[in-house]
């Protein structure tokens, strides 16, 4: 997976979080063998702590729910996958990568980048969880789908 213009969203944190998660998985689809399984849980602590900053800026925006429940859909797959990887299912952990890969191109393209536009609408600053204009609860549902 090469790095390009096409996944920044113009969030400082975000843009570098998402370069990381690349980063993670070319180390992961390198990995030998007997060094998958520590490169899988070093992507999928990072792949945590991504969702996670994320879910904690849609709790402060009141942000629609579907995006986090994708988010806890994929560490779901990322989590059983890594168990039958243990158990000796090498070539799920192959797989995983294959669908890694448009996931995250998909998944970048909209709902991160509707994330992205919304934190700029609202000039929200990722490091402090502060908006500087008011929102009511609510307006960003438009943005994710969340009035259909
Ligand atoms: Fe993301
Ligand atoms: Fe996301």
């Amino acid at each position: 997976m090469d790095w390009g213009e096409r996944y920044e969203q113009g969030i400082a944190r975000m843009d570098e979080t998402h370069r990381e998660f690349v980063e993670h998985y070319n180390t992961l689809a390198a990995a030998e063998p007997g060094n998958f399984l520590a490169c899988f849980d070093a992507f999928i602590a990072h792949t945590e702590a991504h969702f996670d900053q994320e879910n904690r800026w849609m709790d402060v925006l009141d942000f629609p729910p579907c995006h986090r429940g994708e988010h806890d859909r994929v560490l779901d797959v990322m989590r059983e996958v890594r168990r039958r990887v243990e158990q000796g299912d090498a070539f799920l952990g192959r797989r995983l990568l294959e669908e890694l890969h448009p996931w995250f191109d998909h998944h970048v393209d909209t709902m991160d980048a509707a994330l992205a536009f919304y934190l700029k609408e609202t000039g929200f600053d990722p490091d402090t969880c502060m908006g500087k204009t008011a929102h009511a609860p609510g307006d960003a549902a438009h943005l994710a789908g969340g009035d259909r």
